[in-house]
């Protein structure tokens, strides 16, 4: 679903601008950079854009050469859109037959495996970059985390994303600034030149390496639920913004944020994400919204005869802010404590490791 939605968004850009209707997001050919990942690696390579090295192969042999010389671990890449799924970092011979069984053998992924780009595996410490476009300007948001695994400690598999609080508290300004210049705005000035200037929201998966940040890809829309620990964290009234960014320019050179964190916990349904349970009624949701500073975002529910009940994987967002990450995390928690349904599971561990490894005074850094 998420990737008819996604490829659903790009066209209606483009329809939009097409009946003079002003719309904030990039058209189709700018949101290539998340639709093709070798329309993004040779779009870095042609830009000096520093990312992993790579190679593009388009049958099995091909493949297999790359990822040998390459040597292991290898990163192997579906072409195009697929859900999460069409990334494979393999540690051995025997994994690299099996991506390449799925890539090019079963064909899983329809016409997105077609291509698929091998890369060398980076080590470093994995954060993401957010920034909004108006076509030759960028506005960075603050910097935020999302937890992609769904059980505690990073174990299970990979979801939308299991929780997120902002600061990330993996990024000093320093480091922001670089990746701004040799990466995102390199980005912005090399789609322009491409006849595909990009309006919307960019968002960068890096690795911060030994020799610098290089990009892993790039999102071309905000991430959930790390947009709900940004919003609750900006000070200036978005749509006048989006507005003027729709038109070509958004005529300010920063937005505000508070100084107060945010975290957002996520309620998703026993079986998430392969097969969420769903139609449970929801308890509790009036009480988690009383308490001061939480937010609760509807994401996967439905109203049945008068109820609100669980219709989706990820169903609800608890968000909360406060002085101190820790002071948002516990308000987030405690705001779910109200809330419950029969197949109701969620991350326990949110901002945990961070906060045993952090001083206080991080809700006062960007
Ligand atoms: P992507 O969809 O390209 O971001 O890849 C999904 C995930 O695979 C990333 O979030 C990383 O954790 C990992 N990954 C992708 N490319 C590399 C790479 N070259 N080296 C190490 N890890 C990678
Ligand atoms: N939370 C990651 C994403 O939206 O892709």
């Amino acid at each position: 679903r998420a990737h008819y939605r996604r490829r659903f968004t790009q066209v209606l850009v483009d329809e939009f601008q097409a009946r003079g209707l002003r719309v904030f997001g990039p058209r189709k050919a700018a949101a290539e950079l998340e639709g093709s990942k070798v329309f993004a690696k040779e779009f870095f390579a042609r830009h000096g854009i520093p990312t992993a090295e790579f190679v593009v192969a388009h049958d099995r042999p091909e493949a297999e050469r790359a990822a040998a010389a390459f040597g292991l671990p290898v990163v192997l890449k579906a072409d195009g859109l697929a859900a999460g799924k069409g990334v494979a970092i393999a540690q051995s011979a025997e994994q690299v037959a099996e991506a390449l069984d799925l890539f090019f053998g079963e064909r899983r992924f329809g016409t997105a495996g077609d291509r698929i780009v091998i890369e060398r595996h980076l080590t470093g410490e994995e954060v993401s970059f957010f920034a909004l476009a108006d076509g030759a300007r960028l506005l960075p948001l603050a910097t935020a985390r999302d937890y992609k695994r769904l059980l505690d400690d990073d174990r299970g598999p990979n979801t939308g994303g299991m929780g997120s609080h902002s600061p990330s508290g993996l990024l000093t300004a320093e480091q922001g600034a670089d990746i701004l210049e040799t990466i995102l705005y390199p980005t912005l000035a090399g789609l322009a030149e491409e006849n595909r200037a990009f309006t919307g929201v960019l968002y960068a998966g890096l690795m911060l390496t030994e020799e610098g940040p290089k990009v892993l890809e790039y999102n071309t829309r905000c991430g959930d639920p790390e947009c709900q620990a940004l919003m609750l964290r900006l000070e200036d009234d978005l749509l006048p913004i989006l507005a003027a960014g729709a038109a070509g320019n958004f005529g300010i050179s920063r937005l505000h944020f508070r100084k107060e964190a945010s975290a957002v916990i996520v309620l998703a349904s026993e079986g998430y994400p392969d097969k969420p349970e769903r139609g449970d009624p929801i308890e509790g949701l009036e009480a988690a919204g009383q308490h001061p500073n939480v937010v609760v975002f509807h994401a996967g529910t439905a109203e049945r005869e008068g109820q609100v009940v669980a219709a989706g994987g990820r169903v609800l967002g608890v968000a909360a802010t406060g002085v101190e990450l820790a002071d948002a995390l516990r308000s987030a928690y405690a705001a779910t404590q109200e809330i419950s349904w029969q197949a109701m599971r969620y991350r326990k561990d949110i901002g945990r490791r961070l906060l045993s490894r952090l001083e206080p005074g991080l809700g006062a850094r960007a």
